[in-house]
């Protein structure tokens, strides 16, 4: 397929790219700009470990074409910690132990980022339904949930 030019921000930093137009954004963070903290688990929409920050709202960047982030602001957890160190909701997660295999995190990260950005101060309710969609095979999700509660 004939390739298209595509700029991209990501972390808030410009990429000038040249892509298959049929490339999921999931597809073009990992191997055109290696960043591997966003996951390919299910590859169609259920599982969660692909999640970015799409001008701040959570998407499944295996079912964001590459193209359709033209224009938007992306966010992957890259992006969260900066040079003071990590981000208080991954220091969280660290603290509250709401990271075993590792696979969910940054998708569950981005979730609860893009709450938090919604809404600095949740209840457990909102807190759970915004990371409904984020699957975690190991945690029983409890503390997660403790968390994202806890500096917030
Ligand atoms: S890999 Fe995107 S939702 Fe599972
Ligand atoms: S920590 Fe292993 S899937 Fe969530």
């Amino acid at each position: 397929m004939k390739k298209v030019p595509l700029l991209l921000n990501v972390n808030d930093e410009e990429h000038e790219l040249f892509i298959d137009p049929c490339l999921t954004l999931l597809e073009v963070l990992r191997d055109e700009l290696d960043l591997t903290a966003a996951k390919e688990g299910c590859g169609e929409g259920v599982c969660g470990s692909c999640t970015v920050l799409m001008d701040g709202k959570p998407v499944r960047s295996c079912l964001t074409l590459a193209v359709e982030a033209t224009g938007s602001s992306i966010t992957t957890a890259e992006g969260l910690a900066t040079a003071d160190g990590l981000d208080p909701l991954q220091e969280a997660f660290v603290e509250h132990g709401a990271v075993q295999c590792g696979f969910c995190t940054c998708g569950m990260l981005m979730s609860a980022k893009g709450l938090l950005l919604e809404n600095p101060h949740p209840d457990e309710t909102q807190i759970r339904r915004a990371i409904s969609g984020n699957i975690c095979r190991c945690t029983g999700y409890a503390k997660i949930v403790e968390a994202i509660s806890s500096k917030f």
